[in-house]
């Protein structure tokens, strides 16, 4: 995808995966500093130790807790902090790292495109909204106005904490632990349930049927329809899998990098032949 989007603006930059143990997360931060990286991503569970090891944090990483997207930058010749992919010649000083999040906004353009959700009023029951996924989207559901957010997790400690905190946060949300009666707007999968081919649903149907739902959103791409969306499909509901939240993460990283619009189009059928045919 991210190869794809370079191509497409007809830049020679290179994406690469990178395995990397979390105990050697600043190593490996400084390794690509030192080796002229202009970015990077990251993903669990280096999103959140990378909050601290940041010099720079944009106001995306505050809010939502945890760092996905990483700018690496030097003084251009005005002395302005600029992002290397941006500048002409080798940086001569110090290259700072920049942390950004776009997790959130690659989650509420996929709700808005997919399923033509906007969180305002509504109700939301967010399964897993312990986990570093499903914490952002809780949050990000909250500040953009959701009416009421319902929040499980099999660990029900760490939905606690965060109830308290979005309560603080935006009182005029109300935030309950558990699942609702009646219907909801959303139900959000962020769970990892459904990743494996024998994975129970991430849903307990005695607690709360699925055709409560308006729409259903699981975070997964790969099985493209886990079990929820094939029993969302079945029971009528609107359904949709996280293949577009990954790819608007991923479109607005590339415009941090960059500095220029993300070539969407090209990102998204990169994307689907991967997925296709890994599927
Ligand atoms: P991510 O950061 O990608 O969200 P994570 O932090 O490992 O990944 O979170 C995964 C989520 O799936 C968590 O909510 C986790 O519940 P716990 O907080 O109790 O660990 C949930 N999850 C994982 N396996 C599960 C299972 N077998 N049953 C129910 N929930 C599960």
């Amino acid at each position: 995808m991210q190869n794809a989007g370079f191509a497409a603006l007809g830049l020679n930059w290179k994406y690469l995966a990178c395995d990397v143990r979390p105990r050697e997360l600043q190593s490996a931060l400084d390794g690509a500093k030192q080796m002229g990286f202009l970015g990077l991503n990251l993903t669990v569970p280096h999103k959140l130790l990378a909050v601290e090891m940041m010099d720079v944090l944009d106001k995306s990483a505050h809010l939502w807790g945890a760092v996905n997207t990483v700018r690496f930058e030097a003084r251009n010749p005005q002395g302005r902090w600029t992002p290397l992919g941006l500048l002409a010649d080798d940086p001569p000083g110090k290259i700072r790292t920049h942390g950004f999040n776009t997790d959130a906004d690659g989650l509420a353009l996929a709700l808005q495109e997919d399923l033509g959700f906007d969180p305002a009023g509504t109700r939301v029951l967010v399964l897993g909204a312990g986990g570093g996924a499903g914490q952002v989207a809780a949050k990000r559901l909250a500040r953009d106005g959701a009416a009421e957010l319902f929040l499980v997790n099999r660990t029900a400690s760490k939905v606690r904490k965060l109830a308290k905190e979005i309560g603080r946060r935006c009182p005029r949300t109300r935030v309950t632990v558990g699942f609702p009666e009646g219907r909801v707007d959303l139900l959000l999968n962020a769970t990892s349930l459904g990743l494996r081919l024998n994975d129970p649903l991430p849903l307990d149907e005695e607690k709360f049927q699925i055709e409560q739902a308006a729409a259903v959103f699981d975070m997964i791409y790969r099985p493209t329809e886990t079990p929820l969306l094939k029993l969302a499909r079945q029971r009528g509901c609107k359904s949709a899998n996280g293949l577009d939240m990954l790819l608007w993460q991923g479109a607005k990283a590339l415009e941090i990098w960059t500095g220029k619009a993300a070539p969407v189009a090209a990102m998204r059928k990169a994307l689907q032949r991967e997925l296709s045919v890994k599927n």
